[in-house]
């Protein structure tokens, strides 16, 4: 029993027909296409898709201003691909605890932005290192939305750009006043649709703007900043970071299974919390401002004395295909040198396993789940 495995649905397979019989394999009308209804599903002003959600991370970050030297909030518990889009832009990443979801402290980031920073001539700088704070990255963990609002005002006020990753929240929204799509509140937000996610274009994200000056300045950065088509005029170094027809055909028939797709996501999760939810084990909770794709279910071991490799064992023994979730990012050999603020609720980490969560899970599948759990 997989993590996550691509679920095919058979309509990729007649878009990757007329893509091909059409000779559009790398540039094509499914690009524009899987734009626009991503535009319309999320409600997002402009999209512009590339070729992995680290691309459209990198890119989005190089938009927001993050340059040589300047310094960046994101929080620990992430996949390492956002401090690894810092890092490509001569970034320095600063690291912030989690909060019980595994999403951003924003309690401790704003106490962070307030005491450890000032702001001057319109921009924040850090107190310790007087060095520019361009940009937070707020990663939407799991499916689950972090708690951006909070956020938001004081980010505006002191000109930190919001990126939001959404690589693991298509389909997962804000209850506000309206629903919001993640991705839609901070300055940028950028998606991926790897083979693992809610849906999948084999490979491929997609950045997601406010402004469309920023839309036509990131499309320049894919497509190798080419100024002028015909006498390759290049006034910026740019990246070959372009999704193809091929990728786009395979997303756009993906997306029309969205709806299902995200009812069977919840199905899934219940049956895990009717299933495991005891006092020794529990199933990490959506929080309530929220509506989650249940992107990924998180198994926390709540009792102490159960030691967590060893279920890890257990479940791999048995076929069942389970992970630890991230290693602390601002513990990885290479990020030690940079700056964390406060690190206390990431260690919650050491007790919590990802468990098997793709659309083709069945009840059948987490019964025997349980049955090795509990055995
Ligand atoms: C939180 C997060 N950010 C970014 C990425 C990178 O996306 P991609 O694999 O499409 O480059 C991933 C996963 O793949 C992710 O989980």
């Amino acid at each position: 029993m997989e993590l996550h495995t691509p679920y095919i649905f058979g309509n990729e397979i007649k878009n990757l027909g007329i893509a091909i019989k059409k000779n559009q394999i790398a540039i094509g009308n499914f690009i524009n296409l899987f734009e626009k209804k991503i535009s319309k599903f999320t409600k997002s002003k402009y999209t512009l898709s590339t070729n992995s959600g680290t691309s459209a991370l990198h890119i989005a970050l190089k938009i927001a201003g993050v340059q040589l030297n300047t310094e960046v909030l994101v929080s620990t518990i992430t996949f390492i691909a956002p401090i690894n889009s810092i890092l490509y832009n001569g970034g320095l990443p600063i690291f912030m605890d989690t909060n019980n979801t595994f999403n951003i402290d924003v309690n401790k980031t704003i106490e962070f932005i307030k005491n450890k920073t000032y702001f001057k001539k319109g921009h924040t700088y850090n107190k310790k290192t007087n060095k520019k704070i361009i940009a937070i990255i707020i990663v939407h963990v799991f499916g689950n939305p972090a708690e951006i609002n909070k956020l938001a005002n004081i980010c505006k006020e002191r000109n930190i750009k919001i990126v939001e990753d959404c690589a693991e929240s298509f389909g997962s929204y804000y209850k506000n006043k309206k629903i919001e799509h993640t991705g839609t509140i901070g300055d940028y937000g950028c998606f991926s649709f790897n083979g693992n996610k809610i849906i999948t274009s084999g490979s491929g994200g997609l950045i997601t703007f406010k402004n469309k000056n920023d839309l036509e300045r990131a499309r320049l950065y894919i497509n190798q900043y080419k100024n002028n088509n015909l006498k390759f005029i290049h006034n910026d170094v740019g990246y070959n970071y372009r999704m193809t027809n091929i990728n786009a055909a395979i997303g756009l028939a993906q997306l029309k299974h969205i709806k299902k797709i995200l009812s069977h996501k919840l199905k899934i999760h219940n049956y895990y919390k009717i299933k495991i939810d005891s006092d020794e084990y529990s199933i990490l909770n959506t929080p309530d401002y929220s509506i989650s794709n249940n992107w990924l279910n998180i198994l926390c071991i709540n009792n102490k004395k159960i030691s967590t490799k060893k279920i890890i064992n257990k479940f791999l023994k048995n076929n069942i295909n389970v992970r630890y979730i991230w290693y602390p990012n601002h513990l990885q050999k290479q990020m030690q040198k940079f700056q964390n603020y406060k690190m206390i609720n990431y260690k919650k980490y050491k007790q919590c396993i990802c468990l098997p969560s793709g659309y083709n899970i069945s009840k059948k599948n987490i019964n025997y789940i349980k049955k090795v759990l509990y055995e």
